[in-house]
């Protein structure tokens, strides 16, 4: 039923599904407008975009140039058949490979619309490649919410999809959490050390000869932001050689400059087979998602049909809002600002918040990319709200606290993602610090009156 004269945030609860959440009593603010780290609601409230929409909207709302650009395709082409070419396609897919790993040997992209798709196709690809079905993955993980990238992911968002559609051929393993060890150690040295045995030795129990690929964020991101410890991505880059098993970097997250660096396997200087990408891309402002395949691995189907394939794949406004993207990162060298500037800003503004209050328990992260982990108790680290609990315990009360004072932020269970756009300023920076004092401060009262 239509009902006229509806409010704007009345209209939205009837008739849009909001992701991942009862829609019941839902009541956001609705924005309607966003500049800079800024996003505007339809009431002129003001907020600090500190998790860049969802950690895409690396250039900040409403880059002009980029603007600019969609603007001149919109007028210029908006639809371009997948199977014939076109020329933004060609310059922005070059304008890609040169910005992976592969120096001179070069390597080809896929375009999708999403993540999600990207980790599913770059799946398919590895598994025509190898010949092989198995692909691991971590727990702590998430690699999208459909059929097979809700497999591909390792925590509870996949559970929804069991039993009923789950893909094939899929094994998660554990990954280094050096806060909460799943191998019980507390020096990162052997954090590494174990966790690697660990997965060789998964791999050796399927069966080394059946795994097609490795694939995992570089850095884990919507899972807490953990940073594994050094030589960890290297163990397993040793593991995929010795073994002939594609080794896939999900940079849909820490890519384009989240990490301080293009990629974070740039950042951490180990070289995967393939890196599938998203969000940043575009800066968050049109869908586009996608897989970078070194040009060894991807000659298979000069002679092969392709497996995969998208109405919107390589569509010309995703790819001239990319390509513009691109330069923006460039013109502003926001790779390095992301390393440079506001991560020792960010980090050491967060570890102030750490010393002040009891109930963080870690401040981690790097680049622009960090978390804010809550603890009912420092000494055991027993968390404020369990991980893929039922209840989010106090939590509602620290991003309530936020927007209070004008911050957007998301979280998950017991962790604060802070990740703002990385055209953020020192200035602004310090602001975003001492607003999350502040709501940190109330989310510690709110727990100790739960308490008493
Ligand atoms: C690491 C990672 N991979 C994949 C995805 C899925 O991307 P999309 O939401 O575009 O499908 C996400 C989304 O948050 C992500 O963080």
């Amino acid at each position: 039923m239509i009902v006229a004269g509806e409010g704007l945030e009345t209209k939205h609860a009837r008739y849009v599904l909001t992701p991942w959440m009862a829609q019941g009593s839902l009541k956001p603010p609705v924005i309607v407008r966003g500049e800079g780290i800024y996003l505007y609601d339809a009431e002129g409230n003001r907020y600090a975009d500190l998790t860049s929409g969802l950690i895409a909207v690396n250039l900040g709302h409403g880059n002009p140039a980029v603007r600019a650009a969609m603007h001149a395709q919109v007028d210029r082409l908006c639809f371009s058949p997948p199977s014939w070419f076109n020329d933004v396609r060609a310059e922005f897919a070059e304008a890609l490979v040169r910005l992976a790993p592969w120096g001179e040997h070069g390597g080809r992209v896929f375009f999708t619309t999403s993540g999600a798709s990207a980790n599913e196709d770059a799946i398919k690809f590895a598994r025509t490649i190898t010949g092989r079905a198995k692909v691991l993955t971590a727990y702590r993980s998430f690699h999208g919410s459909g059929a097979g990238s809700a497999t591909l992911t390792g925590e509870n968002r996949r559970w929804y999809n069991e039993p009923a559609s789950v893909m094939p051929g899929v094994v998660h393993f554990w990954s280094p959490y050096p806060y909460r060890s799943p191998f019980f150690t507390t020096d990162p040295a052997e954090e590494t050390r174990r966790a690697l045995q660990h997965v060789a030795e998964t791999v050796a129990a399927e069966n080394t000869e059946q795994v097609a690929a490795i694939l995992i964020e570089p850095v884990i991101g919507s899972n807490g932001v953990i940073v594994f410890p050094p030589g960890y991505l290297a163990g397993l880059r040793a593991l995929c050689d010795a073994h002939g098993i594609v080794l896939i970097f999900d940079e849909v997250m820490t890519g384009f400059g989240r990490v301080g660096a293009a990629f974070a396997g740039e950042r951490f200087g180990v070289i995967p087979d393939a890196i599938t990408f998203a969000k940043g891309v575009t800066s968050g402002y049109v869908p586009l998602g996608g897989v970078l395949l070194r040009e060894d691995l991807v000659r298979t189907f000069d002679q092969r049909p392709l497996p995969a394939g998208h109405t919107y794949s390589g569509h010309p406004l995703a790819m001239a809002t990319g390509l513009a993207a691109l330069q923006a990162y460039r013109d502003g060298d926001l790779y390095a600002r992301a390393a440079n500037v506001i991560e020792p800003r960010l980090r050491a503004g967060l570890e102030r918040i750490r010393d002040k209050h009891e109930i963080v328990g870690e401040v981690r992260g790097c680049g622009a990319f960090f978390a804010v982990e809550f603890v009912a108790d420092r000494t055991t680290r027993e968390p404020l709200v369990p991980w893929q609990g039922k209840s989010l315990g106090v939590m509602p009360t620290l991003f309530a606290a936020l927007k209070k004072r004008g911050a957007y932020a998301f979280g998950r269970y017991d962790v604060l993602h802070v990740a703002p756009p990385l055209i953020i300023t020192e200035d602004q920076i310090d602001e975003a610090v001492a607003t999350i004092d502040i709501a940190v401060g109330e989310l510690a009262d709110a727990y100790a009156k739960s308490r008493s």
